[in-house]
């Protein structure tokens, strides 16, 4: 039986076994800031590795690049930040609150009444989320610089220099990850929507005529990569954006959404991204960023296919999707039903007691198995406890030495999602292991 994963219980949970903290708590924590911690950590890099993986190492004409965090203040002209990066905002004169406009209830808005203490708003003033700072000592207008608010634009900048420098014919792309900045009015849920985070963007460069077919496979390419990343399928849908919801710069987009404990929202944005942006840089810089076609000696500017997800947000799924409470003889199991791919620690090994060279024997596997997996040695404490606590980290596979191990040199091994055990030979260890991550399948979809 699945019990319904609430905010309250992963936040604790996250906090409890070191996935993600608030941001200087000691100091009574900076709101919609999170630190890593040393599972949350290892967490995120195996999600970005995969997600690396599926979108360079699989295609041959995927490459990668990691531009810089500062760039050239025309940039956010050129791509249309500065006009048109911004949330509505009001704020209430008698209780000093801000809203987003186009978050408080219509006759909120229309009366210009607070909807928290019935004080009167300020009309809406457009905010630009962008943050702002400076290269040098002096802090005038010359030296404004804004932090990325998206990878994408790094990538748009860089065309020519990947193409004229990797060979590259279109179609291709140019995947990046990296951190970004918006300053967000309503951060709340956790993770979900925070000033500082991660993106993985892939910008797909094609021919103008192919748009509808690169659309639609990039679509479903990113849809199956959330199977492959044991996301369960009827909690992610697409939804398209609407006329009224569509970027300037987009001919069609469609989120991925999951649905959180607080309902269906974005996971991941697919847009069709037209030539607007190649067009822009190449009016703004004044160099020129078509592209021509050898063989049949057409120049004409890409259109570009994108496909852009949080890197945090996919964290945050992750672990909402594998989060899962049994009663197990008359107490609650907490289990993080990770992907073993993406589970922090793959294997737990353990002594049965720590007496009698057990330990020791243990120690000597789990140090093997290192080569391969990340392990972890336990050995405090009651076998079932040992075994509770890799659950709520999600550790698919726990080995156990015991007397018998001493014999004939085959240990327990221990499955997570089926608390079932098999004997195995501690030379066929590594084995059983790499088959149970590559062969994975979730139960209960
Ligand atoms: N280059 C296109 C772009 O940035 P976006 O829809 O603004 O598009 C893409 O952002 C993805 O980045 C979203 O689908 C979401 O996963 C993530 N994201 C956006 N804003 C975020 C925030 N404030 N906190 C965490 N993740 C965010």
């Amino acid at each position: 039986m699945e019990a319904d994963v609430t905010m309250d219980k992963l936040v604790s949970l996250c906090k409890r076994r070191g996935f993600v903290f608030q941001s200087s708590e000691i100091y009574g924590g900076l709101s919609s800031a999170w630190d890593y911690g040393p599972l949350g950590f290892e967490l995120k890099n195996r999600i970005q590795s995969f997600w690396w993986r599926e979108m360079t190492q699989l295609h041959d004409n995927i490459v990668g690049l990691d531009a810089s965090i500062l760039m050239h203040p025309r940039v956010w002209e050129a791509s249309g930040h500065v006009e048109n990066f911004t949330d509505p905002l009001v704020d209430c004169k008698r209780c000093k609150l801000r809203f987003r406009a186009d978050q408080i209830p219509e006759e909120n808005l229309e009366k210009l009444e607070c909807p928290k203490c019935g004080g009167q708003l300020t009309e809406p003033r457009n905010f630009n989320l962008m943050f702002k700072t400076h290269i040098g000592p002096v802090e005038d207008d010359g030296s404004a610089v804004v932090l990325r608010p998206e990878t994408a634009q790094g990538i748009y900048i860089n065309f020519r220099n990947v193409l004229q420098s990797s060979r590259q014919k279109i179609p291709f792309g140019i995947a990046q990850v990296g951190k970004v900045f918006r300053n967000e009015i309503t951060t709340k849920n956790f993770t979900f929507r925070t000033c500082e985070f991660e993106q993985m963007e892939m910008q797909y460069f094609i021919h103008p005529s192919e748009d509808l077919k690169w659309f639609d496979f990039w679509k479903q390419t990113r849809i199956d990569y959330y199977e492959k990343l044991g996301i369960r399928s009827g909690k992610l849908r697409f939804h398209r954006h609407s006329a009224d919801e569509l970027a300037h710069y987009c001919r069609d987009a469609y989120d991925i959404q999951y649905e959180y404990p607080f309902g269906w929202q974005e996971l991941e944005g697919i847009h069709n991204r037209t030539d607007y942006d190649l067009k822009r840089h190449s009016d703004y810089s004044g160099k020129d960023l078509s592209y021509l076609d050898e063989v049949s000696r057409e120049r004409y500017i890409p259109y570009i296919i994108e496909t852009s997800v949080g890197l945090t947000r996919t964290v945050l799924i992750v672990l909402l999707d594998a989060y899962d409470e049994e009663q197990v003889e008359g107490e609650k199991r907490v289990v993080l039903r990770l992907h073993p791919r993406l589970a922090p620690v793959t294997v737990g090994v353990f002594p049965l007691v720590k007496k009698d060279g057990l330990a020791d024997m243990a120690r000597e596997i789990a140090q093997s198995l290192k080569e391969e997996f990340t392990t972890f040695y336990d050995q405090g404490g009651a076998i079932g406890r040992r075994y509770r606590r890799q659950d709520e980290i999600g550790t698919p596979f726990c080995v156990t030495v015991d007397y018998q191990t001493k014999e004939d040199n085959t240990v327990t091994v221990r499955f997570r999602d089926s608390m079932e055990q098999t004997r195995i030979r501690v030379d066929e260890l590594a084995a059983c292991i790499d088959s149970g991550v590559k062969a994975y399948e979730r139960v209960g979809q």
